[in-house]
């Protein structure tokens, strides 16, 4: 009796088997891993999501010069962060301290999309006086996880 020819019709049916299971639960899964982000996020998630909504790749030099620059306003983004937000920086108004921003110098960034989201709509529009682009949110997180001790 030949055993390949009995079992390669069994095989191949187990396959195809996977091979819907994959079609059909791979999109449910992608979703619900999009729905669970905003509570467990990480750096790299946020850039992911930031650079998809971006019109080009993100710009680890184009960070920094936006971060660093003012945008016809009072304050840059390094007004109260730092022009190095590997340090803590202090609030331009309050004099607040503010944990470094840099991923890689506190763990606590990036770490929760909602907050990522509610700080960078404020300090957008203290900034420049409008939300920042995907692309401006891309760039400066690229930048801010490039700086590594
Ligand atoms: C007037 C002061 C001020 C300015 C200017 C400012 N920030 Fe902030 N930023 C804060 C404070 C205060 C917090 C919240 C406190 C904290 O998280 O330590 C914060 C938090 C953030 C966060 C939250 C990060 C996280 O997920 O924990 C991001 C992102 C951020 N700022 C980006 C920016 C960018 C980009 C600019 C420039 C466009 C900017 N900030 C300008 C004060 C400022």
């Amino acid at each position: 009796m030949n055993h390949t020819l009995q079992h390669t019709p069994k095989r191949q049916h187990v396959r195809q088997g996977q091979r819907r299971w994959i079609t059909l639960c791979l999109p449910a899964l992608t979703w619900l891993a999009t729905l669970s982000l905003p509570a467990q996020a990480s750096p790299a998630q946020a850039l992911a999501t930031y650079s998809s909504q971006a019109t080009a790749p993100a710009n680890v030099g184009r960070g920094q010069q936006f971060f660093t620059s003012k945008h016809g306003q009072d304050w840059s983004c390094a007004s109260c962060h730092g022009a190095l937000p590997t340090k803590v920086g202090q609030h331009a108004a309050t004099g607040k301290a503010i944990g470094p921003l840099a991923p890689a110098y506190n763990p606590e960034r990036f770490a929760d999309a909602a907050k990522t989201e509610k700080w960078f709509k404020r300090n957008c529009n203290d900034v420049l006086g409008r939300a920042c682009t995907a692309q401006e949110k891309a760039d400066v997180l690229a930048w801010l996880i490039s700086l590594k001790p």
